[in-house]
């Protein structure tokens, strides 16, 4: 299927403790020994992330889950079994094995299962989960091929699994249950009506929604307003042929959904000409390196639907925006 040696010396450099760029289904992960924690420590400095914000665990299966942490709610199970292997993150209780540093400090330990062959062949042949935050530097725009990660972190990891280009291209939905609330962290790859359609009987909300200071709802530290960010500045701009007040478009590159701008823009770029939400989700990352590095001053686009996976594209692109300076 893929070179037996690269698995192995992906293989190798984690069981020694060190770090591998991951391929997974929706963005390139910076992998280390999630019961380690020297990697763990090494994971953040790599990325320059503040120790504030906590790390996903990666598992082989559900099953593995259940092996380090056995007391999940019917709820718990009932959404991870139907979305794994997926992009679905869940926010469970963290057992005494986990490392505070993995999770901030919180008693909530974040749980997936990828879906990507490469990571699924990685994480079963270990017997420890692996940590694993997008493989940028902190802040900027997530990789969703090994080429984005060997520009980004490419002397910081051991090793670059290369699995590709990532299929779905935004990361995970985050989300915790309550007895009667779904909160969602971060929307994503699984879209907020495919949660609410499994599981109705819960109120789905936002956690940004709820008080942070409310010991059973913690705050959110992924929910920082700049995020995703390109090194240029990004505008939003509410229809294709407007433009932000004071500049010009042939010193700027257009991201459009799936409208071009009739403005004289040095270069356009579609998330999907047909309008799919699964194709613009899969190239929005992509695009905004591209944006990033061409010869342009500044980034303009539009926003998605708000709609399905629509609403991890929206909040990817406004909190790019919200970066200026
Ligand atoms: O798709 C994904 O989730 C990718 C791939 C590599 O799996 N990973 C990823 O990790 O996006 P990262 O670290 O870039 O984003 C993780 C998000 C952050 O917003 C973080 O704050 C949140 O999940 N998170 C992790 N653990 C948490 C916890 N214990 N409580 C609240 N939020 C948590
Ligand atoms: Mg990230």
């Amino acid at each position: 299927m893929f070179a037996q040696s690269a698995l192995e010396k992906a293989l190798h450099f984690l069981r020694q403790g060190g770090l591998v760029a991951l391929p997974t289904e929706t963005v390139y992960g910076l992998a280390g020994n999630a019961l380690r924690v020297e990697t763990i420590a090494r994971i953040f400095e790599a990325k320059n992330r503040p120790f504030f914000d906590p790390l996903i665990c990666h598992f082989a299966s559900v099953e593995r889950i259940r092996q380090l942490i056995p007391g999940l709610t019917a709820d718990e199970l009932r959404l991870l079994r139907h979305f794994s292997p997926g992009p679905l993150t869940l926010l469970v209780p963290k057992p005494d094995q986990i490392p505070a540093l993995v999770t901030s400090g919180s008693p909530y330990v974040a749980v997936r299962v990828p879906n990507h062959p490469m990571a699924l062949q990685v994480l079963a042949a270990l017997d420890f989960p692996l940590a694993a935050p997008s493989a940028n530097p902190f802040g900027y725009i997530s990789p969703t091929t090994a080429a984005h990660v060997e520009g980004q972190l490419g002397g910081k990891v051991d090793y670059i699994l290369d699995g590709g280009p990532c299929q779905v291209g935004v990361e995970s939905t985050v989300v915790r249950l309550t007895a009667n609330q779904g909160i969602i962290y971060r929307q994503g790859g699984i879209p907020q009506e495919a949660l609410e359609a499994l599981l109705p009987g819960l109120a789905w909300v936002p956690a940004s929604s709820l008080e942070p200071s409310n010991p059973t709802a913690p705050g959110a530290p992924g929910q920082l307003s700049s995020h995703y960010a390109p090194a240029k500045k990004l505008w939003l701009s509410p229809t294709p042929s407007e433009v932000p007040a004071g500049l010009d478009p042939s010193d700027a590159v257009f991201i459009g959904f799936n409208e071009r701008s009739t403005l004289p823009y040095k270069q356009q770029y579609l998330l999907s000409a047909s309008g799919s939400l699964a194709e613009a989700a899969a190239a929005l990352f992509g695009i905004l390196h591209k944006a990033d590095a061409g010869n342009f001053t500044e980034i303009v686009a539009c926003l998605a639907p708000e709609t399905g996976l629509g609403r991890a594209i929206n909040d990817r692109l406004r909190r790019a925006a919200a970066k200026r300076g």
